[in-house]
């Protein structure tokens, strides 16, 4: 099966699509035929983006201001929405920010915007796009983007792990609440992927280090999240809700 084909028409949400996986995710539906909306807080690069999406095959393309850890924003970049298009279909909640700092350096401000993005970001955009879809009596499918720190932690991601540990649970509450109305709520948790959030980590000695203790031995590449999210978006997974998928090359099955 396809399942590029099962997204044809599909009218796809991608936050935090300014960068790293988020455009690429947003590429990926693209390519396939989708009706893309980008949202993030930087509006220069999601232009750029929204070009290129264009000339990928994209059905139609909007793009729009969000600020996921605010609530206002949210609602309001979701009433832009329905004033654009059809109603949404997919709900890809990739925002995120790392926050790095070993927890008795950390801030608490930064801690609170690590789990404010993390974790409240999401909780807005899921609720706000299952509200809608409820009120529609229409179908919907939301995938978080977890991580493989919700399973295991790492010196300096105190914040980060905790948001997304959170999100699986809420990824599971969500399912489990949402099922009778046909909104399936999975997540995946991706390993360690170069992009900009992660690039100046990985030609560090600590990150050449990191990488020997994949099992596979090697980075991931964005590419290698696109048969997960697709399976998680589309109707191939008609029958999965509160599941989560680790793409990871192993790592959460190394050796302790
Ligand atoms: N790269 C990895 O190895 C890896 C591994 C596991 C999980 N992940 C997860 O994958 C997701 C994407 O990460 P990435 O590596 O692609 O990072 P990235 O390149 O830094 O992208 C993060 C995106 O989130 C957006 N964002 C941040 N705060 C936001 C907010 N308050 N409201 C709306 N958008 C916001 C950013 O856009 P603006 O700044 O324009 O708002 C940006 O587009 C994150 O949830 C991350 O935790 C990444």
């Amino acid at each position: 099966m396809d399942l590029g084909t099962l997204i044809k028409g599909k009218r796809v949400l991608v936050t935090g699509a300014s960068s790293g996986l988020g455009a690429h995710f947003a590429r990926l539906m693209a390519r396939n035929g989708a009706a893309v909306v980008i949202a993030a807080r930087r509006k220069d690069k999601l232009e750029a983006l929204a070009e290129e999406l264009g000339a990928l095959g994209a059905s139609q393309v909007t793009e729009g201001a969000l600020d996921g850890a605010d609530e206002a924003s949210v609602k309001q970049a979701f009433e832009e929405i329905a004033t654009t298009g059809a109603d949404l279909d997919v709900v890809v909640n990739n925002a995120g920010i790392s926050g790095d700092g070993l927890a008795l350096n950390l801030p608490t401000s930064d801690f609170d915007a690590v789990g404010g993005t993390n974790l409240r970001g999401v909780w807005l955009v899921a609720t706000e796009a299952a509200r809608r879809w409820k009120a529609a009596q229409r179908a919907g499918a939301i995938v978080n983007i977890a991580s493989i720190q919700a399973e295991r932690v790492a010196p300096g991601l105190a914040a980060y792990s905790a948001s997304k540990a959170a999100v699986v649970q809420l990824t599971k509450s969500l399912a489990l609440e949402w099922a009778r109305f046909n909104i399936r709520v999975n997540a995946l948790e991706p390993g360690y992927i170069r992009t900009e959030l992660t690039a100046e980590l990985w030609d560090q000695p600590y990150g050449v280090e990191m990488i020997k203790r994949i099992p596979m031995r090697r980075l991931g590449e964005p590419s290698e999240l696109d048969g997960p999210l697709l399976l998680l978006s589309s109707s191939a997974s008609s029958w999965m809700t509160g599941s989560v998928i680790a793409v990871d090359g192993g790592h959460l099955v190394s050796a302790l």
